[in-house]
C-alpha cells in the first residue's frame, strides 16, 4: 500500500519533529540546534542533533539520521507504513486510502480476502480428509514429523485432488469473480474452453505464504503423490500483493525472536523454517522460490544486522549463493555461516539428530573465510599455489561487497595473518577487487548532470572533499539563484566521492521536478542509510556554524538566515573544483618534459581562476 506524497507531506508538517522526538526522549534546545541523547545507541552526551528548520535528526556519534517518519519507524522498529499511520493518528489527520485510490485498495484487500478465504479452505480439509486420503495425508504429516500444533500456527493445509474443489467453494461464496480468482493466481484458465476455470493447487500440501503484518498473500504447495508430473513445489505466481523479492517466509513468525536474539537464521525450504520453529529455534526465515534479493535483506536487517546463512554446502553450493552471499555483505550485515553434512538439510538433520545438533553447529559457525577456506580443504583445492591464489581471490571478492572500510581492513589482517601472506599484497588486491565491484553496480545509476565527462575517474571510497560537502550544502540551504548556477555548471566529473555524485543526482532531480529541495521529503524516497545520513550530516553540521559564526562573529544565539550569499558561495565551489582538475591535470603532465608549454598554459588558467 502506498502513501500519496502529497499526504506524506501533511502527516510530516503536522507532526513537527521536535515535538514528536520530545515524546520519546528529552531535547534540549541549544541556541538554534535541538539536542538529545540518542536513543539508537548507548549516548552519555546528547549527540542528536535536530533541526526544527529542516526537519531532521543526524546523530553525530552513530550516523542515525532521518526524518520524522524514519525516527519513529526505527525508534518503534515498525515498517514505514505503520509509522505513518501513526504520526497520523498523533496528527488526528485521516489516511483514507480508500478515498485518494479507491481502486487499487479495493482491488488489494480484495486480494488478501481470496488469500484468507483460500487459506482456510485448505487448511479445513484437514479435518474433512476422505477415507482414502486420510491414512495417507495423516500418514505423510507423521512421516514429515508436521505437529498439530505446527499445522495450525503455520496455516498449513490441503488441497484435494480434484480439478474445480477451490473454484467450487468461491462459486457458494459468491463475492468473486473467476476472473479475479485468476489474477490472484488460485484458479488457472483452461487453455481449450477459455469460459472454464480450475484449481491451481491440487493434490498438494499447502503452506500459506504470510506478509509481515500476517496476511496471506500466497501458497507453496507441495507435490505428495508421485503421479502428480508437476514439480516438488508449486508457488503462486506474482500478484499485486505477493511480490517474490520482497516476502520472506516465517518473517511473520520470526520477527520478535530475530529482535530479540538480535540475529536471523537463514535457510532454504519452507520445511527448514517449519521444523526448526518447531524445534523452537524460531529466529528462521527462508527466501523461498527466489534466490535471496536486496530487498528481502533490507526486510530482516530491520530486525537484526547479524545473519547466519544454514547451507547445505559444498563449492557448487557456494557458488550457487554466491549472489545472496554478496548481496548481505553489501547491506553492511553481519554474516557467519553454518554448513551441514552432505544430503542434509535443517529438517532432515533436526528429524534423525535433534534440535541439540542443529544449536551445537549453530554455536560453531564460521566466518565467510574460514567457511570458504573448508570447503576448499575439503574439496582437496588447497594443496597448489594457483588453488589457494584462487581461494584468495574468491574471499577477497566477498570482502570487496563490504561496505565498511575498517572492517575490510579486519579480514585482510585475518586472511594474511592466516595464509602468512603480505597485508600489502591483499590490500592491493582487495583495491582492485573494490573498484571492479564499483564499476559494475555504479554505471547503472542514471546521471542527470549534465555529463561531459566520464564517470571512469570517481575515486571512491575516498571521504567526501570539503568542497563536496560544501556542494550539498548549498542543495540543501542555497535559494534558487545558487542551486540554478549549479545545475548549469556543475559536471560529473569534478566530483569524486560516489555517495555525494548519488546525493547530487537525488538533489537535482527534485529540483528539476519541483522546482526546490524539500530535505525532510527527499528523504522518504531514499533508502541508502549512508547517503541519509550524508544529507543530514550536511543540514547539521558544525561546518555550518563555522560558516555563520564567522560572517556573525558571534559564537552565541540564532545566526541570522541568508547571512551567507549562496550565489557566490556556489560560484566559489565551482572555481574550486575547476582549479582541481586543473592541478590534477598537471600531476598527470608533470613526468613529461615535453609537455611544459601546456603546463605553463594550465597555471594561467588556474592563476586566472583564483583572483577574487
Ligand atoms: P522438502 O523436500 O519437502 O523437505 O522441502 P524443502 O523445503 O526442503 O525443499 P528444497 O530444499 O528441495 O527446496 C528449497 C525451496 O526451494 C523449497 O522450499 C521451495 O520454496 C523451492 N523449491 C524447491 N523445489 C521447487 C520446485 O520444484 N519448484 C519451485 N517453484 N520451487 C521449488
Ligand atoms: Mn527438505
Amino acid at each position: 500500500m502506498r502513501i500519496p506524497q502529497e499526504k506524506l507531506e501533511e502527516i510530516a508538517q503536522a507532526n513537527d519533529i521536535i515535538d514528536v522526538i520530545s515524546s520519546y526522549t528529552p531535547v534540549k534546545k541549544r541556541g538554534k540546534a535541538f539536542l538529545a541523547l540518542c536513543p539508537f545507541h548507548p549516548d552519555k552526551h546528547p549527540s542528536l542533533n535536530i533541526s526544527q528548520e529542516k526537519q531532521v535528526y543526524h546523530c553525530f556519534s552513530c550516523k542515525a539520521s532521518g526524518n520524522v517518519y524514519r525516527f519513529v519507524q526505527e525508534y518503534e522498529k515498525i515498517t514505514f507504513f505503520e509509522a505513518a499511520e501513526k504520526l497520523a493518528i498523533r496528527a488526528g489527520i485521516e489516511l483514507n486510502l480508500k478515498q485518494t485510490s479507491p481502486d487499487i485498495s479495493n482491488e488489494i484487500s480484495r486480494l488478501f480476502e481470496m488469500n484468507k478465504i483460500t487459506a482456510k479452505f485448505f487448511n479445513n480439509n484437514l479435518n474433512n480428509l476422505n477415507e482414502s486420503e486420510e491414512d495417507f495425508i495423516y500418514g505423510y504429516l507423521i512421516k514429515r514429523n508436521i505437529k498439530n500444533q505446527t499445522t495450525i500456527k503455520f496455516g498449513i493445509g490441503y488441497a484435494n485432488k480434484e480439478w474445480d474443489s477451490l473454484t467450487n467453494h468461491f462459486k457458494e461464496e459468491n463475492v468473486f469473480t473467476h476472473d479475479e480468482l485468476e489474477k490472484g493466481g488460485l484458479l488457472v484458465k483452461s487453455d481449450k474452453d477459455k469460459e472454464k476455470y480450475y484449481d491451481r493447487f491440487r493434490g498438494r500440501l499447502m503452506f500459506p505464504i504470510f506478509n509481515e503484518n500476517d496476511k496471506v498473500v500466497g501458497f507453496g504447495g507441495r507435490k505428495l503423490y508421485e503421479d502428480d508430473p508437476g514439480g516438488k513445489y508449486i508457488n503462486s505466481p506474482e500478484t499485486k500483493i505477493y511480490n517474490k523479492s520482497k516476502i520472506l517466509y516465517g518473517l511473520n513468525f520470526a520477527k520478535e525472536s530475530i529482535r530479540t536474539q538480535d540475529f536471523v537464521i537463514l535457510v532454504e525450504g519452507y520445511m527448514d523454517v517449519i521444523a526448526l520453529s518447531q524445534a523452537g529455534i524460531t529466529n528462521v526465515v527462508a527466501s523461498s522460490g527466489t534466490s535471496l534479493t536486496e530487498e528481502q535483506v533490507k526486510l530482516v536487517s530491520r530486525y537484526s544486522k547479524n545473519v547466519v546463512i544454514i547451507f547445505d554446502a559444498d563449492l557448487a553450493g557456494i557458488k550457487a549463493a554466491k549472489r545472496g552471499i554478496e548481496i548481505i555483505l553489501e547491506a553492511g550485515l553481519e554474516l557467519s555461516v553454518v554448513s551441514l553434512p552432505e544430503g542434509e538439510d535443517p529438517d532432515s538433520l533436526i528429524n534423525k539428530k535433534g534440535k541439540e545438533e542443529i544449536q551445537k553447529l549453530l554455536n560453531n559457525k564460521k566466518s565467510i573465510i574460514n567457511f570458504i577456506s573448508s570447503l576448499y580443504e575439503k574439496e582437496n583445492k588447497m594443496s597448489t599455489v594457483d588453488d589457494k591464489t584462487e581461494f584468495i581471490k574468491e574471499t577477497i571478492s566477498y570482502v570487496s561487497r563490504i561496505p565498511n572500510k575498517i572492517k575490510r581492513a579486519f579480514y585482510i589482517k585475518e586472511l594474511s595473518s592466516l595464509y602468512n601472506l603480505y597485508e600489502s599484497d591483499l590490500r592491493d588486491e582487495l583495491n582492485i577487487a573494490v573498484s571492479k565491484y564499483r564499476k559494475e553496480t555504479f554505471p547503472k545509476s542514471s546521471v542527470v548532470i549534465p555529463r561531459k565527462k566520464s564517470l571512469k575517474d570517481i575515486r571512491s571510497g575516498k571521504q567526501p572533499s570539503q568542497e563536496e560537502m560544501d556542494l550539498i550544502e548549498i542543495f540543501i540551504k542555497g535559494d534558487e539563484e545558487s542551486i540554478s548556477y549549479l545545475e548549469n555548471n556543475l559536471e560529473t566529473s569534478f566530483i569524486k566521492n560516489i555517495l555525494i555524485l548519488k546525493i547530487t543526482e537525488i538533489f537535482l532531480d527534485e529540483y528539476m521536478n519541483e522546482g526546490r529541495i524539500a530535505v525532510s521529503k527527499v528523504l522518504n524516497n531514499i533508502e541508502d542509510e549512508e547517503v541519509i545520513s550524508l544529507i543530514t550530516k550536511a543540514t547539521l553540521d558544525k561546518h555550518e556554524l563555522s560558516v555563520y559564526d564567522k560572517s556573525k562573529n558571534n559564537l552565541i544565539g540564532t545566526p541570522r538566515k541568508n547571512t551567507i550569499d549562496y550565489l557566490k558561495y556556489a560560484k566559489d565551489i565551482i572555481k574550486k573544483f575547476k582549479i582541481n582538475e586543473l592541478e590534477e591535470e598537471i600531476r598527470v603532465l608533470g613526468k613529461d618534459e615535453t609537455k611544459i608549454n601546456k603546463i605553463i598554459e594550465i597555471k594561467k588558467q588556474i592563476n586566472e581562476l583564483s583572483k577574487p
